[in-house]
């Protein structure tokens, strides 16, 4: 593995005077008739020059206005106090309006301002303007904030700040947020990484660095024992690919030895050409993001392993990469997955569930209280729901409602879809148990879904397709273009929420 996953963003809580204390940029939220504490002391310090301008209106208070100014401590002419080079002021609107979702959006905002240039020391100033219980959100969102997709620059473009310092934070919410912030970049950076540098073999290799970091124990099935374990699906996808197919099973055993553990399930194909079914450049063209199910994963046990959650938790990423040669796996094969149910492979792009349908069979084997899995699975998943909400399936409403109501508390959008029989219908087979598409495309999130059910064998089961948001082509003030995260602060909360019942 030649690729860093760990980003060395420093976060610290700030503490001393605000106006006085030398960096290289203070950082002040302004709200509608909220100041943060910086805010009050430049006014206090300045005569009440901030709170005039917002009066009159030439400091915006909405939520996202940014004001890049050089410090008034610099005229201030007093030896005494050394301060900030530079001032940014932050408005942040409402706080009743102020989300988790929101407060994330708006760490990042913060620190997406400050990656132009190299600055070592930066502090933020929040207190009194972000209600104190979702601050862990800005710290995530803010480290969040200092990583892109612009990874293999040879001038890097974004320049992460060295050390980030928080007013208003405690220490627990700072921790906190760090372990999601950094386990979300380990997601994109996964994510983001060009498909000849990360394939089966080395996101193996970055899931092992990612797990003996953080004290999980993990385990990487080769190509070998893929064959002696019966993972005929995954070895089938993967068999035109130079590079041969892998499965990570990481364990987090926080929970007493007795109890089930959850399962989660992620897609990892490396790249996705289509196989011999190919796809058009403008399909193929993002399709390194095909593995971003398999890298929350990997987000994800890093982060509760770090958090040390009182629960069993089994991590599984199939990997594969979907290629062509004179062996790749055809239209009309049969294969014979690890529980025994026969598929008939009628469109070599639907591959995504054949690598999932002996996945979920490894994970049905730990013998799980529950699954969920994450699948850049379908194109029709974004006809059905655009590129900005995952798609909901499941066969057990009660574990479904626990998902969508986490993703609710974090701001990530979700919605679900149904799971009718008559959906089931479509991927009957003349010759086999199943076939791996639907009769015709309409419906195709849900057909994929109704693959992926065969091999849950009852357990309670949440499949989130992730095709819209894991991957996103235009930048927002909060994020860049590229891998975005999506789905892990949402699982985390769930996590959390078990572990704390
Ligand atoms: N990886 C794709 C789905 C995808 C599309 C993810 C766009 C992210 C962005 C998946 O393997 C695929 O190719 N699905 C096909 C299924 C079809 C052949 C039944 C699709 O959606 O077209
Ligand atoms: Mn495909
Ligand atoms: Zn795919």
């Amino acid at each position: 593995m030649t690729f860093p996953v760990i980003s060395k963003v420093v976060v610290a809580r700030f503490e001393g005077d605000l106006v006085d204390a030398p960096c290289d940029c203070l950082v002040v939220t302004v709200g509608d008739g909220t100041l943060s504490a910086a805010a009050k002391a430049i006014d206090g310090k300045f005569r009440d020059w901030l709170s005039e301008s917002i009066k009159a209106g030439t400091i915006k208070t909405a939520f996202g206005d940014v004001t890049m100014m050089p410090s008034l401590s610099l005229f201030a002419n007093d030896p005494s106090s050394v301060g900030a080079k530079e001032w940014l002021l932050v408005g942040v609107g409402k706080m009743e309006k102020l989300s988790r979702g929101k407060v994330y959006e708006l760490g990042a905002i913060i620190t997406r301002r400050l990656v132009d240039a190299k600055r070592d020391r930066i502090v933020v100033s929040i207190d009194g303007t972000v209600p104190a219980e979702h601050t862990d959100s800005l710290v995530a969102g803010s480290i969040s904030g200092c990583d892109g997709q612009a990874i293999y620059m040879s001038e890097p473009k974004l320049k992460a700040p060295a050390r980030i310092e928080f007013d208003g934070v405690t220490e627990e919410l700072l921790v906190q947020g760090k372990i999601v912030g950094d386990s979300i970049n380990v997601v994109r950076r996964l994510v983001n990484e060009p498909p000849n540098h990360l394939y089966p073999e080395t996101f193996a290799d970055a899931a092992t660095s990612v797990a003996n970091e953080a004290g999980l124990e993990i385990e990487v099935w080769d190509e070998h024992r893929l064959e002696v374990e019966g993972c005929r699906a995954i070895l089938a996808v993967g068999q035109a690919s130079k590079r041969p197919p892998r499965l990570v099973i990481m364990h987090h055993r926080g929970g007493d030895a007795a109890s089930a553990p959850l399962a989660i399930v992620g897609k990892g194909v490396t790249f996705d050409s289509g196989g011999l079914s190919i796809k058009p450049s403008e399909g193929m063209v993002d399709m390194k993001c095909d593995m971003a199910g398999a890298a929350t994963v990997v987000g994800l046990m890093m982060a509760i392993a770090q958090m040390k959650l009182p629960i069993n938790v089994v991590g599984l990423c199939g990997l594969a990469e979907n290629m062509i040669s004179g062996d790749a796996y055809r239209l009309g094969d049969v294969i014979k997955t690890r529980n025994g149910t026969l598929i008939e492979i009628l469109n070599t792009d639907a591959e995504g569930r054949v690598v999932l349908a002996d996945t979920l069979d490894v994970a049905v084997q730990q013998k799980p209280a529950a699954i969920v899995d994450l699948a850049t699975l379908t194109g029709a998943c974004m006809v059905a729901l655009g590129r900005e909400v995952a798609g909901l399936m499941t066969n057990d409403e009660s574990l479904c409602n626990e998902i969508e109501a986490n993703a609710n508390q974090q701001g990530e959008l979700v919605w679900q879809l149904p799971m009718f029989d008559l959906f089931g219908e479509h991927i009957k087979s003349k010759v086999a148990d199943i076939k791996n598409i639907g009769d015709g495309r309409w419906g195709g999130a849900i057909t994929a879904a109704k693959f992926l059910e065969r091999f849950v064998d009852g357990i309670p089961w949440v499949h989130i397709d992730i095709a819209g948001p894991a991957f996103v082509d235009s930048p927002k003030p909060h994020r860049d273009a590229g891998a975005t995260g999506v789905m892990l602060r949402t699982l985390l909360g769930w996590l959390q929420a078990r572990a704390a019942r």
